[in-house]
């Protein structure tokens, strides 16, 4: 069985579009019924179950993390279950030159699903293709972060009562932000209105808009006066950009007192910097420590899911078809398939669009090559 056999096997979660509407739901409705059975207030799980006894979830992070890693493995001790973790890559066999690829085979025979957070854009759908367990992209390089997009989601439901319709700002590095690139898709596929307030220089990336346009006839608006009913702020991602950020858009009390904002929920999926102002956490409008407690049910639920813990489980993955093309290359220079290690395993592949201008998606970090 070849490396790719195996991956389509069994379902990953590389991206938030690895996910239909009705599933991302049912993991909705789920975390909210671990929330009311085992929250110990409005917004935190206080207590566990045994439902994952037995199972084992393996935390990769081969970049720094806090709640992602933490939150998950939170989230599978909830279940009952126990975790094994890499939290530093000079502590993993990384250091030594060794590939993702082998890393994940190996994974694949000491846990039950594997969780990866890796500095490459594309490192997730490398991954899947090797492992023999779930993966789920815990956040590679500039591509995606589809949990995170899960616990965005589930807040909005949870201070604003729907996504269809809601009109949500995003502000900051648009470019450089894994979370932006889900939860743009997420909310384009949910029916919300995206209103897109970058910093100068870091606009979202040319293929993500495309797709947007083309795959979730979703145009985002930039800059407008409307009102707004919440407002995702991100930090900039010095790690992946050689410049300084400059007029950072920096959210504070001055800044939302704009009527625009007015009635706003305040998300970030922090860690926070200097562009969201403390003198806002006891604001009625501060969504974002709510938002990071609701990472551990919503994870609880999509584990549960991956797992198929209570007899339901998500059906094996059924990507498009992606070909090898001779001469071409990913023109994304952090893709994966670019990295010295991984290119042995990371062989450039694409998909080949049939919407509008007929153009190659790269099948690991999904740039568009016209
Ligand atoms: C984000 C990430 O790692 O992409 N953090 C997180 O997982 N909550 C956002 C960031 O680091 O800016």
């Amino acid at each position: 069985m070849s490396a790719s056999d195996a991956g389509r096997r069994i379902r990953h979660v590389t991206s938030i579009n690895d996910l239909s509407n009705s599933e991302i739901e049912d993991v909705f409705s789920l975390a909210a019924h671990y929330l009311k059975t085992l929250g110990d207030s409005s917004y935190r799980i206080g207590r566990s179950t045994n439902a994952a006894a037995g199972r084992i979830l393996a935390c990769l992070f081969l970049e720094p993390s806090t709640r992602t890693r933490l939150s998950f493995e939170s989230a599978m001790q909830r279940l009952g279950g126990s975790t094994i973790s890499i939290t530093d890559p000079n502590a993993s066999s990384a250091a030594k030159g060794e590939s993702l690829a082998d890393a994940i085979r190996m994974l694949s025979g000491y846990a039950d699903a594997i969780v990866l957070r890796h500095p490459r854009d594309g490192a997730a759908k490398c991954a899947a293709e090797f492992a023999s367990v779930p993966v789920v992209n815990g956040g590679d390089g500039a591509h995606e972060h589809p949990t995170q997009t899960l616990a965005d989601l589930f807040t909005l439901l949870r201070e604003r009562g729907a996504i269809s319709g809601l009109t949500v700002a995003i502000a900051g590095d648009l470019k450089g932000g894994r979370t932006v690139h889900s939860l743009c898709y997420a909310l384009a596929r949910f029916g919300a209105n995206i209103n897109l307030m970058p910093a100068p220089g870091l606009d979202l990336p040319a293929h993500v808009l495309n797709r947007l346009h083309d795959e979730f006839a979703c145009t985002p608006i930039a800059n407008s006066n409307a009102a707004v009913d919440a407002l995702y702020v991100t930090r900039f991602q010095k790690e992946r950009s050689s410049d300084e950020a400059r007029n950072y858009p920096k959210i504070d009390p001055d800044f939302l007192s704009n009527p625009r904002f007015a009635n706003a929920s305040v998300l970030h999926p922090l860690p926070r910097v200097d562009e969201l102002d403390p003198a806002l956490d006891g604001d009625p409008r501060a969504a974002y420590m709510r938002q990071a407690s609701y990472g551990v049910p919503v994870r609880m639920a999509l584990l549960t899911r991956l797992l198929g813990l209570d007899g339901k489980s998500l059906a094996p993955q059924q990507g498009p078809a992606a070909k090898q093309i001779s001469n071409k290359t990913c023109p994304n220079a952090h893709c994966i398939t670019h990295d010295f290690t991984e290119r042995k395993f990371a062989v450039p592949r694409f998909t080949i669009l049939q919407s509008g201008k007929r153009r190659l998606r790269c099948f690991y970090c999904e740039t568009d090559l016209d």
